[in-house]
């Protein structure tokens, strides 16, 4: 089938509209017809670089290119056809994307570890999860006839894309598409950053750094787990502004600003949790992190740092002396299966803000507008959404 598709031909290059084909659904393979897809941070690292690992690591696993790439991990869509052997949808079927796939099977989705599960280091090999080879081929543009690769092995920036089965989750039919679309990456990352990362307690002093689609609902994830202070900190005034109505007690502009703020909050303690979700967080940034966080605390490093940086200024006197913790996590260290049908089932119940999250949708064509609101820090989130 026919579809098209939003993708970059390489580091530095905008998203470029081109039509594409979509080759039909092999073993444990499903088409998705996407209606929403999320502008997560995370696919602008892939235009910039700072998630493209260098040429000579991808050489060395025989891939002579990663693009042209299909981007968007952050999507819910309708099943459009299965391929044999499919058995947790069915065509008709509403899912929400999942940029870890799970298996259910490997060593960590079987101790409730799905974020880490072994087949989804497939976001830098091309072709699909199931079998390595490829279904998608561009048709237009100067290299139609290459094969695609999609980022997170999902390419939700497309009208259509050949997924595998392990990468979606049925959800509820009547659940508006654009929300679950949230979810599915930066809700479930903010929110399990903060209750399950972090594991806030009622009472905690929280801080989160970087108040994007990620760092607001780490926000919100902290004032359900009953943080007493939760301070969000960016340098744009409309996310401070937001981060108050998600749950915020106390915002700052920057890190520094914060300190001595926090220091007063604390009675000097400085905080128990610090959660750090900047658009894209460079090694210098963990001094002032670490800083805010009191002994015994715990960092969380959400945000994405260049794959390249290896120095980070850690005082790692203050690690050992004041019993610190810094902690990594994809996806909240949830566990997609469970945990994306959770939250989507607490907005139901009102518990949850996901409707507010979306300050605007775009039509496909305007991805390059959505992104620059994105840098520009206009949007809590944007999202595509597809006719
Ligand atoms: N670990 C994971 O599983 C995972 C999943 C999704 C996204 N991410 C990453 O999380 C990060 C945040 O993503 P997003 O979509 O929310 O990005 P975003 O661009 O929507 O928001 C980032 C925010 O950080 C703020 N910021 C930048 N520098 C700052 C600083 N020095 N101090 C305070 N605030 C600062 C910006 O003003 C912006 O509001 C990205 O690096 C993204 O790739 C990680
Ligand atoms: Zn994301
Ligand atoms: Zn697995």
């Amino acid at each position: 089938m026919k579809s098209r598709a939003a993708l970059v031909y390489g580091v530095g290059e905008e998203w470029t509209i081109e039509e594409i084909e979509v080759d039909s659904p092999k073993a444990k393979e499903v088409i998705v017809q996407w209606k929403a897809a999320g502008l997560c941070h995370s696919d602008e690292h892939i235009v910039t670089g700072d998630m493209v690992p260098p040429k000579e690591a991808w050489e060395a696993m025989g891939i002579d290119d990663l693009f042209p790439m299909i981007g968007g991990h952050e999507g819910a869509g309708v099943i459009v056809e299965v391929g044999p052997g499919v058995r947790s949808v069915a065509v008709g079927d509403h899912v929400s994307a999942s940029f870890v796939p799970s298996c259910g099977r490997c060593r960590y989705c079987s101790t409730g570890r799905q974020n880490l599960c072994d087949s989804s280091g497939g976001t830098f090999i091309k072709g699909m999860i199931t079998d390595g080879t490829s279904r998608h081929r561009l048709l237009t543009g100067p290299k139609a006839g290459t094969e695609l690769n999609l980022f997170a092995k999902l390419g939700t920036f497309a009208e259509y894309t050949c997924v595998a089965e392990d990468s979606v989750i049925k959800v509820e039919s009547d659940l508006p598409l654009e929300v679950v679309a949230l979810v599915s990456c930066g809700v479930a990352t903010g929110w399990g950053s903060a209750t399950n990362r972090a594991d806030v307690q009622p009472g905690d002093t929280v801080v989160v750094v970087g108040i994007g689609g990620i760092g607001i609902n780490a926000v919100q994830g902290a004032k359900m787990a009953g943080a007493r202070h939760v301070i969000a900190i960016d340098p744009v005034e409309f996310k401070r502004e937001k981060a108050m109505e998600f749950g915020a007690t106390h915002t700052f502009a920057s890190m520094e600003e914060a300190m001595p703020e926090v220091n007063e909050l604390s009675w000097g303690m400085m905080a128990d949790k610090v959660i750090m979700t900047p658009g894209v967080l460079y090694g210098d940034m963990m001094k002032l992190g670490m800083s805010l966080a009191g002994k015994g605390g715990t960092i969380v490093v959400t945000g994405i740092s260049p794959m390249s940086q290896t120095e980070s200024s850690v005082n790692l006197f203050e690690l050992s002396m004041w019993n610190k913790e810094i902690k990594g996590t994809i996806f909240g260290s949830l566990n997609p299966r469970a945990d994306i049908p959770k939250l989507l089932g607490m907005y139901r119940e009102g518990q949850l803000k996901l409707d507010e999250l979306i300050t605007k949708t775009y039509p496909l064509e305007e991805i390059n507008e959505g992104y620059r609101a994105m840098r520009d820090g206009e949007n809590l989130r944007g999202v595509i959404t597809y006719a």
